[in-house]
């Protein structure tokens, strides 16, 4: 590592041990650890030249107290429920990463997100494409309706996959916005590792990093997510860059929840809603109900569930079907939420409720491809299942949230108020949550009926109806 040459050259560095090698190993001859060698551009002086601004005043140390507030120059989007999320617009100089499965939009939000800043007067943006031609933006761009006014003149196309040769073009260009799309295809000239490999992605990233706190010019990288849910390429991305939103949702519905799951200008906590439609992601005016599905009445294995996501209430359908599955081995399948939380559900709704669901195959589903990883879920989730096995249905306007512990006791949620008026406000009336409750002081929301239950079994009595389903309801769920 310490040898330098005149000219970049790339060493193969172990992530277990740091040790450099000159070829590519598949074990590391130092620690002896599996492929934990990473292509690495050693000697590259133009990174430290571009320190952070303010690195003159390290020299001496300063009283806490005394440290100047950082501006944080924002340019909002001009996409409210973008700019929510990421905590009131853009940062200046920050680096963000925008992940999602292929095809669930990315390009088109940063297409609809260039066009918000070029409007604005947030200066141009560069728009790096090394997935498709300029051509296909433009097709994109169509669609969208950006081939007019500030848009048309303000993003500026370049189908370019190399790091440095965007980053010229930045230098030379000085957008107020780089977007690259994606990361995955963008490769530095002087790592001999195909696009997408660990060592280009992350090499690729830091300079681009380079480029934003240097330059001071937000950069926006495109991710793709692998299919067990990371994001493509190390997992090193994620602490590098400023933010990370991701892009969720099914492919094929319309529905999509942008999530920042890392955010150093602002909360983690905000979803925006939006809906894919001919014209791109649009936001969606009640997000609240966004989630519910439509139906003639309450059908068995249904429970609406008023979740919270960061400050904003979304109510969501959970959608159970329990079936008597094959001897040994249930299927058991959930979407949305997490199946070990689940298989967790069905014992302790066995063991501590009486409800056996061992010998049945287990579907498990949100409406409208929303992901919850809330502990709120739980009590819903249960009553879903129970609901479907009895094939009774929950009261009708009726919602249920709560968490739900091993011994079958439930744990109170955060927000109960919020949840609840939101809920009423949908035209829920009735509404089964934990008897503890976690603000000490809270009013249920005018003419709702709030039941306080202390167990899961409790709960499962009080929410489903006392009579079996009548045949019709019954049939057309099964
Ligand atoms: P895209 O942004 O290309 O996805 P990604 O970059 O994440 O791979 O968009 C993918 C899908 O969105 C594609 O199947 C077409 C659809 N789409 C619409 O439904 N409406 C539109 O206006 C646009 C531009 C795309
Ligand atoms: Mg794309």
């Amino acid at each position: 590592m310490t040898r330098v040459t005149g000219r970049p050259q790339s060493r193969f560095v172990c992530q277990a041990c740091a040790e450099s090698f000159l070829r590519w190993e598949g074990q590391c001859r130092a620690c002896g650890a599996w492929n934990t060698l990473v292509e690495t551009v050693v000697h590259e002086p133009a990174r430290r030249k571009a320190a952070p601004s303010g690195s003159r005043q390290l020299d001496e140390p300063t009283a806490l107290g005394a440290v100047h507030e950082p501006a944080v120059p924002r340019q909002a989007i001009g996409i409210g429920e973008l700019d929510r999320v990421l905590g009131g617009g853009l940062v200046r100089g920050s680096l963000v990463l925008v992940g999602g499965e292929p095809g669930i939009g990315k390009s088109t939000l940063l297409l609809q997100v260039a066009a918000g800043i070029a409007t604005a007067g947030g200066g141009s943006v560069l728009y790096a494409t090394g997935e498709e031609s300029a051509a296909q933006v433009r097709l994109r761009a169509a669609r969208l309706g950006l081939l007019g006014g500030a848009p048309a003149e303000g993003i500026r196309v370049v189908a370019e996959a190399e790091v440095g040769r965007i980053m010229e073009i930045a230098r030379f260009e000085r957008p107020g916005l780089v977007v690259v799309d994606s990361i995955q295809t963008a490769t530095v000239d002087e790592l001999d590792g195909p696009a997408g490999s660990v060592g280009q992605v992350r090499e690729s990233a830091l300079r681009l990093m380079d480029l934003a706190k240097g330059e001071g010019i937000a950069v926006v990288l495109v991710g793709h997510v692998t299919k067990d849910g990371s994001l493509a390429g190390p997992k090193t991305l994620e602490h590098l860059v400023d933010t990370v939103l991701s892009i969720e949702g099914e492919r094929f519905a319309a529905l999509r929840l942008v999530r920042a799951s890392k955010n150093r200008f602002g909360s983690t906590e905000e979803v925006g809603v939006f809906e894919m439609g001919e014209r791109g992601l649009a936001e969606v005016a009640d997000p609240a109900r966004a989630f519910l599905a439509e139906h003639d009445g309450p059908a068995p294995g249904s429970v609406i569930a008023p979740t919270l996501e960061g400050s904003r209430p979304i109510l969501v359908e959970v959608q159970a079907l329990v079936a008597p599955g094959a001897v040994g081995s249930p299927r058991r399948t959930a979407s949305g939420v997490d199946p070990n939380r689940v298989a967790l559900l069905i014992a302790v709704l066995g063991r501590r409720a009486g409800i056996g669901l061992a010998s049945h195959d287990v579907y498990l589903n949100l409406a409208g491809g929303l992901t919850v990883g809330e502990p709120g879920l739980d009590l819903p989730i249960a009553i879903a299942l129970a609901s479907s096995l009895r094939d009774r249905p929950v009261h009708d306007r009726t919602v249920a949230i709560g968490e739900v512990g091993l011994l079958g006791e439930l744990r109170p949620v955060s927000g109960l108020e919020r949840r609840l008026r939101e809920a009423a406000r949908l035209g829920f009336d009735r509404a089964i949550v934990p008897r503890a409750t976690r603000d000490a002081s809270w009013t249920p929301p005018v003419g709702m009926e709030v039941i306080a239950v202390g167990s899961l079994g409790e709960a499962v009595e009080r929410a489903l109806v006392a009579a079996p389903a009548r045949v019709a309801t019954a049939s057309a769920r099964c």
